[in-house]
């Protein structure tokens, strides 16, 4: 017969973490500090445990533990978004519950061009693209050029915004011989920048989570010839130009209160596509006409004191502990549904 689970027992799941990592890296350190105090004053007991490729490890370090749920802030592994959902396949095999995203919804948001596919059959709209191996279409204007795993604008620097499709097939073909990896060029959307995060409540349907307050990324005082993009620097390098003029902004004009609305109509959308659970946040640039493209599709967003998400929380009136325990408390929700049909 299975070992009870430990009842109070939370295991921090995530990346091992290099001394030498880069910044988008170590940020995982501060997610675990802050998920770590919460789920401590909410009366459980957490233990970190850091995985790397080895898997085998991982699994039977969780096994000795039977902790009662598994907080899962792995957002790469071996340095790699694309691995991203390993762990999640791991714990589905050990039966072990956990908090966030499903492997399939991982992975399939984890590679920005099968969303992008996946939206487009939805009739969600997704700006153009092309992949490196593809015959490019036909697109005009300006394109961006995306690796098509990592997040954290990681690859995305001033060069990433390139004046048509020949530019864009050197670029994919330039960073991925610097980079390795697989590279996409999208249609740059040149207006607006929103984000809509989504919170699953134990109290609701899973499949109708809350919609938190709307949040916009503002580009302030970019000097002409200078993209607008939220690139690398602009999230990681604390002194930097991008850095200093790309607040998050939380008090959007109440003319805008329709299109907020439609964002958070979308934001469902890709909810019920992705078959998303836990947490999430969906990503968002308007073109010139104020229509709405889904960027992207975060099935594991930042948690830090900084990210938006937290932000979004506190706009809400949600304190950061109250929104880990919904985390929490909703896919234990679901795990006794689970057990209660079997
Ligand atoms: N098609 C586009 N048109 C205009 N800007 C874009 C486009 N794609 C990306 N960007 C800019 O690049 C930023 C990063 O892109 P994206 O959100 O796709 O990647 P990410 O690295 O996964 O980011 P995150 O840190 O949100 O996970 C966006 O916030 C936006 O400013
Ligand atoms: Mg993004």
């Amino acid at each position: 017969m299975a070992k009870p689970a430990q009842r109070n027992l939370v295991a921090i799941l995530h990346a091992a973490v290099p001394p030498d990592a880069a910044a988008d890296e170590q940020d995982t350190l501060v997610q675990i500090g802050v998920v770590a105090a919460a789920l401590k004053r909410l009366g459980w007991t957490p233990v970190q445990v850091p995985v790397t490729l080895d898997l085998a490890a991982m699994a039977a370090r969780l096994k000795k533990m039977n902790p009662a749920i598994v907080f899962n802030l792995v957002e790469s592994l071996g340095g790699r978004g694309q691995h991203q959902h390993l762990p999640a396949s791991v714990l589905d095999a050990m039966g072990l519950p956990y908090t966030g995203n499903g492997t399939v919804a991982l992975f399939e948001t984890t590679n920005k061009a099968l969303t992008k596919c996946r939206l487009a059959d939805a009739g969600i709209a997704t700006a153009p693209w092309f992949e490196a191996s593809e015959a490019p279409p036909k697109i005009a204007g300006k394109l961006i050029v995306k690796p098509v795993w990592e997040d954290a604008s990681i690859g995305i620097d001033a060069g990433a915004v390139v004046g048509g499709v020949a530019e864009a097939r050197r670029r994919m073909a330039e960073m991925a011989a610097r980079h390795g990896g697989e590279w996409f060029a999208e249609s740059f959307v040149d207006g607006r920048e929103f984000n809509i995060a989504m919170l699953e409540s134990p109290e609701l349907p899973p499949d109708r989570p809350l919609l938190l307050p709307a949040s916009e990324l503002r580009f302030i005082d970019f000097p002409p010839g200078m993209p607008r993009v939220a690139d690398y620097a602009s999230k990681w390098d604390k002194g930097s130009f991008a850095y200093i003029h790309t607040p998050l902004c939380l008090d959007i004009e109440d003319e805008l209160a329709p299109l907020i609305e439609r964002l958070g109509e979308i934001a469902l959308e890709c909810w019920k596509l992705f078959g998303l659970r836990g947490y999430a946040r969906v990503d968002f640039r308007l073109d010139r006409k104020n229509e709405p493209f889904v960027l992207e599709v975060n099935a594991n967003p930042c948690l830090s004191p900084d990210s938006g998400f937290a932000a979004m929380l506190r706009k809400a009136g949600m304190s950061f502990d109250q929104g880990i325990d919904m985390i929490v408390e909703s896919r234990l929700r679901r795990e006794a549904a689970v057990q209660r049909a079997s």
